[in-house]
């Protein structure tokens, strides 16, 4: 299949990649054009374990090649992946413009049918928004192709992001018709014959809600082992030892169930941040979310103070 990547950052290129590696035709897109040239030399612009090997593979093969030039890059797309940011704004939400601006960017270049598939990280609904801003630059440049709205979150991990790729624990995708399901079927097809992991097939808003759902329970584990940590410390109890016997409960597990500053990183306090404000506008007050963010904060304060 031909697969535009648009966006080629830390998923964006592993996943362009990875989808060379399961035999596509792939282009990497970005409007960030030194990051384009670097890539058109043989290098990833950051440093992955395996990626760069993994690059080189499937760049020698013919099957992953990079583009600055949207034209180009889109002509003979039948499946296109969003990956751009969307980093936190002031309020909380997400910046969802650089996904729309996607959207119009496809509708402009579009040679055909094809599929556009939200891989960045969004709200549940996005699917819905980006449907419309989709049909209204449909309506405002006068074009004729059909171009409908999957969600694929992603789930890897920086610092292991090839590993997670090429064998994830499951992958989630979320259509609203068969023809959709059926193209994101063969972009998969390879990896669920070598790989045999769990496949969950859904609507649209259940896919994007599964990625925040996920980073939200991951950031409520911390937060409770964290919580945890503060109450063995007025009692005399070693938090590490404590987890250690949680852990071993499969019902609970050993992951993400070590008290220390906190979660960080790129992705889970902006989608910690972004699950609660969209509880709220659907008229539910996530107050157990608002809980694990103040334990974050105050678990931070706590730790600096200890030092
Ligand atoms: N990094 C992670 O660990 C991780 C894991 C899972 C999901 N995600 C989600 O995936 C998405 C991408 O994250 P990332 O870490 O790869 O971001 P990144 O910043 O590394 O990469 C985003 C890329 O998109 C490019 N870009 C922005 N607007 C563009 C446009 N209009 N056209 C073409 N290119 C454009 C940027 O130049 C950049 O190279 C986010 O929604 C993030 O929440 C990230």
């Amino acid at each position: 299949m031909n697969i535009p990547v648009i966006g080629v950052g830390h998923v964006g290129l592993v996943s362009a990649a990875a989808f060379a590696r399961w035999g596509h035709q792939v282009v990497g897109y970005d409007d960030d054009g030194a990051k384009i040239s670097k890539m058109q030399g043989g290098e990833a612009w950051f440093y992955e374990p395996g990626l760069d090997d993994l690059m080189a593979e499937v760049v020698a093969d013919g099957r992953l090649r990079f583009s600055h030039d949207p034209d180009d890059a889109l002509r003979d797309a039948e499946v296109v992946f969003v990956c751009v940011g969307t980093p936190p704004l002031p309020g909380g939400g997400p910046n969802l413009s650089y996904v729309e601006a996607v959207g119009r960017s496809v509708v402009e270049h579009a040679q055909r049918n094809l599929l556009l598939v939200e891989k960045s990280t969004v709200p549940a609904n996005t699917g819905k928004r980006l449907e419309q801003v989709i049909q209204r630059e449909t309506d405002r440049l006068g074009t004729a192709h059909r171009i409908e709205v999957a969600s694929n979150p992603e789930f890897l991990k920086e610092g292991a992001a090839v590993q997670d790729t090429l064998h994830p624990d499951r992958v989630v995708y979320g259509t609203s018709s068969d023809w959709a399901r059926d193209l994101l079927r063969q972009v998969y097809a390879q990896l669920v014959a070598e790989d045999g992991m769990p496949v969950v097939e859904t609507d649209v808003p259940t896919a994007e809600l599964i990625k925040h759902a996920s980073n939200a329970f991951l950031a409520t584990r911390i937060s409770f082992i964290n919580a945890v940590a503060q109450i063995c410390d007025r009692v005399g109890a070693d938090v590490a030892v404590v987890a250690e016997g949680m852990g071993h409960d499969v019902r609970i597990g050993s992951r993400f169930l070590q008290a220390g500053l906190g979660y960080g990183g790129s992705c889970f306090p902006k989608d910690v941040d972004a699950f609660a404000p969209l509880a709220a506008q659907v008229g539910y007050e996530f107050r157990l979310l608002d809980q694990v963010r103040e334990i974050n904060v105050g678990q931070r304060h706590w730790v600096v103070q200890k030092l």
